[in-house]
């Protein structure tokens, strides 16, 4: 058995930049609201036309990692791919960052366990490389939201807190078990799965056809939806429950922790967690204030801008972790 290692980190988020006083001058919010309640200043959308997609943005985050992981593409042996806005119904969009890439015709997954989806992602590549099947994994979570969201003050709960981006990492083969990532922790709990949800189109639900039959100026059911509060109060305990977890699996304490990188849901979460395990500003990394909730970009890009800070040091003991909808959530524990 060997360890998995994190070896290259990218990012990417578009140009546009949307402040709070921008979304004031299409729906009913104002800065002071989403500062307060989200921590959230600005977040990046794609402008339509540009040319970027989920696909594209995760591909520019990915030459980046596999750059700096100094290893050529074609020595990428899987990829894992996690968002929750593809480019298409179907394929998703892992096999078309095999494409883009012009990487030969390795093996291309996705995962769509939404904002816990890059934690889901590290994952599976971990135990692909601990078992020897594969060496090298690149990972990417990006997410294109802003063409989906309801740009009014009906969406206002919804809308004020998404933003568009990508990050990747590439993983290696550690020989040291000591070293690298130590271990993943991942949970469900599907009866709350319409708290956070987007459920149209859908073959179970309803499909396109129908929402242009119904014609229905009404419809919010191809809107996210969020049960904001119940989805908070959920958050805290299941971000504190895996945390706990991946601690005592590795019979660690919250004060071993150089550097806790939760899902940048908001900045209260983080700071009640911060609170909870009695961590300094210097042991947890947010960047919320300026992507606002990137979804299964947020902890890649989020890790990124950490490494290159110089908050990410060899040695380090970092955690990663993540709730959201599902529900689902989980932990990554990496000694670096
Ligand atoms: O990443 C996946 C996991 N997601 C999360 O963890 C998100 C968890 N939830 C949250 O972050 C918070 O619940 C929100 C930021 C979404 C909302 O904050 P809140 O403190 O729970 O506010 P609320 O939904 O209870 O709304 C309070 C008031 C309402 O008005 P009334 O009924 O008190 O008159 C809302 O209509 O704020 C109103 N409101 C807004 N006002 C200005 C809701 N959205 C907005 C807005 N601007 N954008």
């Amino acid at each position: 058995m060997y360890n998995s290692k994190i070896i290259g980190l990218g990012h990417y988020v578009p140009e546009n930049v949307v402040t709070n006083d921008d979304l004031s001058k299409v729906m009913e919010t104002n800065d002071a609201w989403i500062q307060e309640r989200t921590g959230i200043k600005e977040r990046r959308h794609v402008v339509k036309g540009d040319g970027d997609t989920t696909t594209t943005m995760g591909v520019k985050a990915a030459k980046i990692a596999i750059e700096r992981a100094g290893i050529d593409k074609d020595d990428i042996d899987f990829i894992v791919f996690a968002t929750l806005s593809p480019d298409y119904y179907f394929p998703g969009p892992g096999v078309l960052v095999q494409r883009d890439l012009g990487i030969k015709t390795v093996g291309a997954l996705d995962v769509r366990n939404q904002c816990s989806g890059f934690v889901y992602a590290i994952s599976i590549a971990d135990q692909y490389i601990k078992t020897g099947m594969y060496k090298n994994v690149l990972v990417i979570g990006s997410e294109l939201h802003s063409h989906g969201l309801d740009m009014t003050t009906r969406g206002r709960g919804v809308s004020v807190i998404f933003g568009d981006g990508a990050g990747a990492a590439v993983l290696t083969r550690e020989e040291d078990t000591t070293k690298g990532i130590l271990s993943t922790h991942l949970h469900s709990e599907g009866q709350h799965a319409e708290e956070l949800s987007l459920i149209a189109p859908g073959m179970g639900n309803r499909w396109v056809t129908d929402i242009m039959e119904d014609n229905d100026p009404n419809d919010e059911s191809y809107y996210p939806h969020m049960n904001g509060q119940f989805v908070f109060k959920n958050a805290v305990v299941r971000f504190s429950e895996v945390i706990v977890e991946g601690l005592e699996k590795n019979k660690l304490n919250a004060t071993d922790i150089d550097l806790l990188v939760p899902h940048q849901a908001n900045l209260r979460i983080s700071q009640f967690i911060q609170k909870k395990f009695q961590l300094s500003d210097d042991q947890v990394f947010n960047n919320i204030m300026k992507y606002g909730n990137t979804t299964a970009a947020s902890i890649p890009i989020a890790l990124t801008e950490a490494w290159e800070e110089g908050k990410v040091k060899s040695g380090d003991l970092v955690v990663l972790a993540a709730f959201g909808s599902g529900f689902t959530w989980g932990s990554v524990i990496i000694r670096w």
